[in-house]
């Protein structure tokens, strides 16, 4: 594991759509695994910047995302499918039918968890994963747990995640309780894992799940074990190792 110190979010950010940008540059057909939360905004506002400015060219690029919520469309303002098109996919050239992300309203779980590792797999794997960390360590929505999950999966959200997501809701809906994830199994085959991780309030997961044992109680710290993973945090985060 590689770990890249940055100064700010500002700076973490420009950091990480370097990478991204050098993936998508050494192979314009990439298989992009993104990601939603507020940790990655930057990068993909950085990333928008340099494909104005004519450096960057997404229109090979595949993507797959990390998790959706269970129960919302496309078009509801909180949906993941929403995030991503709002804060990257309308302000590059990337094609949306090349743009997956689960069906939160597909209601047959099975099915839904089992089409999205087939398309994963059509893809030919993923070649760069984007993660954020969840508060309690989870990522993408793989929650703490007894065993590390394996494909994509319905999973019940911990209290501790729906309480960090309600900051989304602002219309004072209730979080909702399920969402659809890629397994940690998805994660872990894809070539490349970076993770953006900033603030004070992630200093103390981040020293759990980089410098304590491997356990599915703190489902990051599997990242420990991959061949290619860089951690790209801020001083804050990176305060407690
Ligand atoms: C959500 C997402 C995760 C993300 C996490 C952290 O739970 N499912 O993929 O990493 O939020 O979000 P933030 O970056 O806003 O702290």
């Amino acid at each position: 594991m590689r770990i890249i110190n940055a100064r700010d979010y500002e700076h973490m950010s420009r950091q990480a759509a370097n990478i991204i940008s050098a993936q998508v540059i050494l192979k314009p057909s990439s298989v992009l695994g993104l990601a939603t939360g507020s940790s990655p905004i930057g990068a993909y506002r950085q990333l928008i910047e340099w494909y104005g400015k004519g450096d960057i060219d997404f229109s090979a690029v595949r993507t797959v995302n990390l998790d959706e919520y269970v129960g919302l469309g496309p078009e509801d303002e909180q949906s993941y499918a929403r995030f991503m098109r709002k804060n990257f996919f309308d302000s590059v050239n990337i094609d949306l039918k090349n743009t997956s992300i689960p069906d939160g309203l597909n209601g047959d779980a099975e099915g839904e968890c089992k089409r999205y590792d087939k398309l994963i797999a059509s893809l030919g794997g993923i070649d760069l994963q984007l993660l954020g960390l969840g508060p309690n360590g989870h990522i993408g929505f793989n929650e703490p747990g007894e065993s590390f999950t394996k494909g994509t999966h319905k999973v019940r959200l911990s209290k501790a995640t729906v309480e960090a997501n309600r900051r989304f809701f602002t219309d004072g809906r209730a979080v909702p309780e399920y969402a659809y994830t890629m397994g940690i199994c998805d994660i872990m085959q894809a070539r490349r894992v970076v993770m953006v991780v900033s603030g004070r309030a992630k200093a103390e997961i981040v020293r759990e799940a980089f410098t304590g044992p491997v356990t599915p109680r703190v489902p990051a710290s599997i990242l420990q074990l991959h061949r290619d993973f860089t951690l790209v945090a801020d001083e804050e985060a990176l305060s407690l190792i």
